[in-house]
Protein backbone atom coordinates (compact mmCIF):
# COMPACT_ATOMS: atom_id res chain seq x y z
CA UNK A 1 0.00 0.00 0.00
CA UNK A 2 1.46 3.61 -0.67
CA UNK A 3 2.32 5.99 2.18
CA UNK A 4 -1.08 8.70 2.88
CA UNK A 5 1.12 11.10 1.38
CA UNK A 6 1.91 9.31 -2.06
CA UNK A 7 -1.87 7.92 -2.43
CA UNK A 8 -2.96 11.66 -2.05
CA UNK A 9 -0.44 13.40 -4.42
CA UNK A 10 -1.52 10.57 -7.07
CA UNK A 11 -5.24 10.83 -5.94
CA UNK A 12 -5.40 14.61 -6.15
CA UNK A 13 -2.28 15.84 -8.41
CA UNK A 14 -1.73 18.97 -5.92
CA UNK A 15 -1.29 17.25 -2.57
CA UNK A 16 2.01 18.46 -1.96
CA UNK A 17 2.72 18.80 2.00
CA UNK A 18 4.11 16.57 4.41
CA UNK A 19 1.41 14.25 6.33
CA UNK A 20 1.51 14.72 9.73
CA UNK A 21 3.39 12.17 11.54
CA UNK A 22 0.93 11.86 14.32
CA UNK A 23 -1.18 10.36 11.46
CA UNK A 24 1.21 9.03 8.54
CA UNK A 25 1.43 5.14 9.71
CA UNK A 26 -2.75 5.08 11.14
CA UNK A 27 -3.61 1.56 9.48
CA UNK A 28 -7.43 2.92 8.79
CA UNK A 29 -6.13 6.39 7.38
CA UNK A 30 -3.70 4.92 5.12
CA UNK A 31 -6.25 2.30 3.76
CA UNK A 32 -8.68 5.55 3.23
CA UNK A 33 -6.18 7.15 1.35
CA UNK A 34 -5.69 4.28 -0.94
CA UNK A 35 -9.01 2.88 -1.33
CA UNK A 36 -10.82 2.39 -4.25
CA UNK A 37 -14.36 0.67 -5.35
CA UNK A 38 -14.29 -2.95 -6.29
CA UNK A 39 -17.13 -4.96 -8.36
CA UNK A 40 -15.51 -8.52 -8.59
CA UNK A 41 -15.31 -10.72 -5.81
CA UNK A 42 -14.55 -14.34 -4.66
CA UNK A 43 -17.42 -16.56 -3.75
CA UNK A 44 -15.98 -16.78 -0.28
CA UNK A 45 -19.02 -16.03 1.89
CA UNK A 46 -18.56 -13.11 4.48
CA UNK A 47 -19.62 -14.33 7.61
CA UNK A 48 -22.80 -13.09 9.00
CA UNK A 49 -21.56 -11.99 12.54
CA UNK A 50 -19.01 -9.79 10.73
CA UNK A 51 -21.57 -8.27 8.33
CA UNK A 52 -23.73 -7.61 11.56
CA UNK A 53 -20.44 -6.03 13.60
CA UNK A 54 -20.08 -3.62 10.23
CA UNK A 55 -23.84 -2.91 10.37
CA UNK A 56 -23.37 -1.91 13.92
CA UNK A 57 -19.88 -0.01 13.40
CA UNK A 58 -21.53 1.81 10.42
CA UNK A 59 -24.27 2.85 12.50
CA UNK A 60 -21.97 4.24 15.29
CA UNK A 61 -21.53 7.46 12.76
CA UNK A 62 -23.18 10.68 13.51
CA UNK A 63 -26.35 11.20 13.13
CA UNK A 64 -28.09 14.50 12.75
CA UNK A 65 -29.95 15.51 16.09
CA UNK A 66 -29.03 11.56 17.40
CA UNK A 67 -32.61 11.23 15.73
CA UNK A 68 -30.74 8.01 13.76
CA UNK A 69 -33.33 8.57 10.81
CA UNK A 70 -31.62 5.99 9.02
CA UNK A 71 -31.70 1.57 8.85
CA UNK A 72 -29.85 -0.77 6.98
CA UNK A 73 -31.70 -3.44 5.34
CA UNK A 74 -29.63 -6.98 5.07
CA UNK A 75 -30.95 -9.00 2.39
CA UNK A 76 -30.48 -12.23 2.56
CA UNK A 77 -33.25 -14.16 1.26
CA UNK A 78 -32.21 -15.55 -1.94
CA UNK A 79 -35.51 -15.18 -3.34
CA UNK A 80 -35.79 -11.38 -3.03
CA UNK A 81 -31.94 -11.31 -3.41
CA UNK A 82 -33.19 -12.66 -6.81
CA UNK A 83 -35.72 -10.38 -7.30
CA UNK A 84 -33.19 -7.25 -6.81
CA UNK A 85 -30.57 -8.96 -9.00
CA UNK A 86 -33.09 -8.87 -12.31
CA UNK A 87 -34.49 -5.16 -11.24
CA UNK A 88 -30.73 -4.38 -11.46
CA UNK A 89 -29.49 -6.34 -14.30
CA UNK A 90 -28.40 -3.05 -16.42
CA UNK A 91 -25.32 -3.73 -14.42
CA UNK A 92 -23.93 -7.04 -14.74
CA UNK A 93 -21.44 -7.10 -10.93
CA UNK A 94 -24.37 -6.65 -9.54
CA UNK A 95 -25.71 -10.62 -9.20
CA UNK A 96 -22.12 -11.97 -8.70
CA UNK A 97 -21.45 -9.91 -5.67
CA UNK A 98 -22.22 -12.11 -2.48
CA UNK A 99 -23.67 -9.80 -0.19
CA UNK A 100 -26.24 -6.96 -0.52
CA UNK A 101 -27.68 -4.47 1.52
CA UNK A 102 -29.72 -1.55 1.33
CA UNK A 103 -29.63 1.91 3.05
CA UNK A 104 -32.57 3.11 4.00
CA UNK A 105 -33.90 6.92 5.15
CA UNK A 106 -36.45 6.46 8.07
CA UNK A 107 -38.02 9.37 8.83
CA UNK A 108 -41.45 7.00 10.33
CA UNK A 109 -39.85 6.58 13.83
CA UNK A 110 -40.06 9.93 14.12
CA UNK A 111 -43.44 10.59 13.24
CA UNK A 112 -44.51 7.33 15.64
CA UNK A 113 -42.72 8.56 18.22
CA UNK A 114 -44.39 12.15 18.05
CA UNK A 115 -48.41 9.54 17.65
CA UNK A 116 -47.11 7.81 20.41
CA UNK A 117 -46.10 11.05 22.94
CA UNK A 118 -48.94 13.12 20.84
CA UNK A 119 -46.46 15.67 20.87
CA UNK A 120 -47.59 17.01 17.14
CA UNK A 121 -45.13 17.32 14.58
CA UNK A 122 -44.38 20.17 13.08
CA UNK A 123 -41.53 19.37 10.89
CA UNK A 124 -43.98 18.04 7.52
CA UNK A 125 -41.54 19.44 4.87
CA UNK A 126 -38.54 18.66 2.84
CA UNK A 127 -36.51 19.20 5.67
CA UNK A 128 -37.89 15.76 6.90
CA UNK A 129 -36.58 14.03 3.56
CA UNK A 130 -33.24 15.54 3.55
CA UNK A 131 -32.14 14.47 6.92
CA UNK A 132 -32.88 10.92 6.80
CA UNK A 133 -30.89 11.02 3.03
CA UNK A 134 -28.21 12.33 4.86
CA UNK A 135 -28.13 10.07 7.83
CA UNK A 136 -28.38 7.49 5.94
CA UNK A 137 -25.46 8.74 3.10
CA UNK A 138 -23.28 8.80 5.94
CA UNK A 139 -23.85 5.44 7.35
CA UNK A 140 -23.38 4.16 3.66
CA UNK A 141 -20.21 5.63 3.58
CA UNK A 142 -19.23 4.38 7.69
CA UNK A 143 -20.23 0.98 6.17
CA UNK A 144 -18.16 0.98 3.27
CA UNK A 145 -15.17 2.76 5.32
CA UNK A 146 -15.46 -0.07 7.91
CA UNK A 147 -15.80 -2.82 5.73
CA UNK A 148 -13.00 -1.82 3.38
CA UNK A 149 -11.00 -1.51 6.72
CA UNK A 150 -11.82 -5.19 7.14
CA UNK A 151 -10.64 -6.57 3.91
CA UNK A 152 -13.56 -6.62 2.12
CA UNK A 153 -14.43 -4.75 -1.31
CA UNK A 154 -17.59 -2.80 -1.95
CA UNK A 155 -19.93 -0.87 -4.37
CA UNK A 156 -22.38 1.57 -3.70
CA UNK A 157 -25.38 0.84 -6.09
CA UNK A 158 -27.75 4.12 -6.78
CA UNK A 159 -29.34 2.12 -9.40
CA UNK A 160 -31.56 0.77 -6.98
CA UNK A 161 -33.27 4.06 -6.93
CA UNK A 162 -34.15 3.44 -10.62
CA UNK A 163 -36.63 1.01 -9.26
CA UNK A 164 -37.40 2.42 -6.02
CA UNK A 165 -41.15 1.39 -5.92
CA UNK A 166 -40.16 -2.17 -6.84
CA UNK A 167 -37.81 -2.21 -3.95
CA UNK A 168 -39.83 -0.57 -1.65
CA UNK A 169 -42.04 -3.08 -1.98
CA UNK A 170 -40.02 -5.97 -1.94
CA UNK A 171 -38.47 -5.17 1.24
CA UNK A 172 -41.23 -4.22 2.72
CA UNK A 173 -41.11 -0.83 3.26
CA UNK A 174 -44.00 1.29 4.86
CA UNK A 175 -44.27 5.19 4.42
CA UNK A 176 -41.44 8.02 5.16
CA UNK A 177 -38.98 5.04 4.45
CA UNK A 178 -37.41 4.98 1.30
CA UNK A 179 -33.97 2.88 -0.50
CA UNK A 180 -30.87 5.65 -0.46
CA UNK A 181 -28.81 3.11 -1.92
CA UNK A 182 -27.97 -0.30 -2.09
CA UNK A 183 -24.09 -1.74 -1.44
CA UNK A 184 -22.84 -4.55 -3.29
CA UNK A 185 -19.80 -6.59 -1.25
CA UNK A 186 -17.45 -9.52 -0.10
CA UNK A 187 -13.95 -10.48 -0.76
CA UNK A 188 -12.08 -8.80 -3.36
CA UNK A 189 -11.06 -10.84 -5.98
CA UNK A 190 -8.46 -7.74 -7.20
CA UNK A 191 -6.82 -5.03 -5.83
CA UNK A 192 -8.85 -1.77 -6.57
CA UNK A 193 -6.81 1.46 -7.76
CA UNK A 194 -7.11 5.01 -6.90
CA UNK A 195 -8.96 6.92 -8.87
CA UNK A 196 -8.43 10.29 -9.61
CA UNK A 197 -10.01 13.12 -7.89
CA UNK A 198 -10.56 16.85 -9.03
CA UNK A 199 -7.95 18.93 -7.74
CA UNK A 200 -8.24 20.28 -3.76
CA UNK A 201 -7.52 23.60 -4.88
CA UNK A 202 -10.91 23.37 -7.14
CA UNK A 203 -13.06 21.51 -4.12
CA UNK A 204 -11.79 22.76 -0.70
CA UNK A 205 -12.61 26.13 -0.80
CA UNK A 206 -11.48 28.77 2.04
CA UNK A 207 -14.22 31.16 3.54
CA UNK A 208 -15.31 32.22 0.34
CA UNK A 209 -16.58 30.08 -2.32
CA UNK A 210 -14.16 29.93 -5.64
CA UNK A 211 -15.53 27.98 -9.03
CA UNK A 212 -13.61 25.83 -10.48
CA UNK A 213 -12.36 27.17 -13.94
CA UNK A 214 -12.68 25.12 -17.44
CA UNK A 215 -8.63 24.88 -17.36
CA UNK A 216 -8.78 23.92 -13.84
CA UNK A 217 -11.42 20.81 -14.67
CA UNK A 218 -10.13 20.60 -18.11
CA UNK A 219 -6.41 19.86 -16.61
CA UNK A 220 -7.99 17.22 -14.40
CA UNK A 221 -9.29 15.63 -17.14
CA UNK A 222 -5.72 15.51 -18.82
CA UNK A 223 -4.13 14.03 -15.65
CA UNK A 224 -6.74 11.45 -15.21
CA UNK A 225 -6.69 10.05 -18.41
CA UNK A 226 -2.55 10.08 -18.20
CA UNK A 227 -3.19 7.80 -15.32
CA UNK A 228 -6.45 5.59 -16.09
CA UNK A 229 -8.44 6.68 -19.27
CA UNK A 230 -11.85 5.85 -19.66
CA UNK A 231 -12.12 2.34 -21.95
CA UNK A 232 -15.34 3.33 -23.64
CA UNK A 233 -17.35 6.60 -24.63
CA UNK A 234 -21.44 6.91 -23.13
CA UNK A 235 -23.72 7.54 -26.15
CA UNK A 236 -21.24 7.42 -28.89
CA UNK A 237 -24.97 7.38 -31.17
CA UNK A 238 -25.67 10.71 -29.99
CA UNK A 239 -22.13 12.51 -29.51
CA UNK A 240 -19.87 10.43 -31.32
CA UNK A 241 -16.39 9.58 -30.72
CA UNK A 242 -14.05 12.41 -28.56
CA UNK A 243 -10.39 12.27 -29.27
CA UNK A 244 -9.79 14.17 -25.81
CA UNK A 245 -12.67 12.64 -24.50
CA UNK A 246 -12.32 12.84 -20.35
CA UNK A 247 -13.95 12.81 -16.80
CA UNK A 248 -16.31 16.08 -17.55
CA UNK A 249 -17.13 15.19 -21.09
CA UNK A 250 -18.66 11.61 -19.51
CA UNK A 251 -20.28 13.32 -16.81
CA UNK A 252 -21.93 15.62 -18.98
CA UNK A 253 -22.34 13.12 -22.23
CA UNK A 254 -23.92 11.16 -18.59
CA UNK A 255 -26.22 13.79 -17.10
CA UNK A 256 -27.72 14.48 -20.83
CA UNK A 257 -29.85 11.63 -20.46
CA UNK A 258 -32.58 12.24 -17.93
CA UNK A 259 -31.90 9.68 -14.94
CA UNK A 260 -34.99 8.94 -12.14
CA UNK A 261 -36.92 11.87 -13.46
CA UNK A 262 -39.53 10.11 -11.38
CA UNK A 263 -37.78 9.60 -8.18
CA UNK A 264 -40.08 12.84 -6.64
CA UNK A 265 -42.95 11.81 -7.61
CA UNK A 266 -41.81 8.58 -5.48
CA UNK A 267 -40.75 10.42 -2.84
CA UNK A 268 -43.91 11.90 -2.79
CA UNK A 269 -45.98 9.23 -2.24
CA UNK A 270 -44.03 7.60 0.72
CA UNK A 271 -45.63 10.94 1.94
CA UNK A 272 -43.06 13.39 1.76
CA UNK A 273 -43.45 16.75 1.45
CA UNK A 274 -40.72 18.30 -1.18
CA UNK A 275 -41.78 22.10 -0.41
C1 LIG B 1 -24.12 7.01 -3.52
C2 LIG B 1 -23.32 6.20 -4.52
C3 LIG B 1 -23.98 5.51 -5.52
C4 LIG B 1 -23.28 4.74 -6.43
N1 LIG B 1 -23.97 4.00 -7.36
C5 LIG B 1 -23.32 3.17 -8.18
C6 LIG B 1 -24.03 2.32 -9.06
O1 LIG B 1 -25.27 2.32 -9.11
N2 LIG B 1 -23.31 1.48 -9.83
C7 LIG B 1 -21.94 1.42 -9.80
O2 LIG B 1 -21.35 0.63 -10.52
N3 LIG B 1 -21.22 2.24 -8.98
C8 LIG B 1 -21.88 3.10 -8.17
N4 LIG B 1 -21.17 3.89 -7.29
C9 LIG B 1 -19.71 3.79 -7.23
C10 LIG B 1 -19.04 5.01 -7.87
O3 LIG B 1 -19.15 4.92 -9.26
C11 LIG B 1 -17.56 5.06 -7.43
O4 LIG B 1 -17.50 5.24 -6.04
C12 LIG B 1 -16.90 6.23 -8.14
O5 LIG B 1 -16.67 5.91 -9.49
C13 LIG B 1 -15.59 6.64 -7.52
O6 LIG B 1 -14.71 5.54 -7.48
P1 LIG B 1 -13.94 5.19 -6.13
O7 LIG B 1 -14.96 4.83 -5.09
O8 LIG B 1 -13.05 4.04 -6.50
O9 LIG B 1 -13.16 6.39 -5.75
C14 LIG B 1 -21.86 4.70 -6.38
C15 LIG B 1 -21.19 5.42 -5.38
C16 LIG B 1 -21.90 6.16 -4.47
C17 LIG B 1 -21.15 6.90 -3.38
Amino acid sequence: MKSIKDALAHRFGDFDHAVDPRIAEQPFLQGLASRGVCRRFREEAVPTTLIETLAALALSAPTKSDMQQRDIMIVDDPAIRGRIDTLLAEQDWIPQAPHFIVFLGNNRRQRQIHDWTGIPFANDHLDAFFNASVDAGIVLSAFVLAAEAAGLGCCPVSVIRNHAEEVSGLLGLPGHVFPVAGLGFGWPSAPSHISARLPLSATVHRNRFTDATREVVESYDRRRNGIFPFRSQRNVARFGTSPTYGWSEDKARQYAEPERADFGKFVNERGFKLI
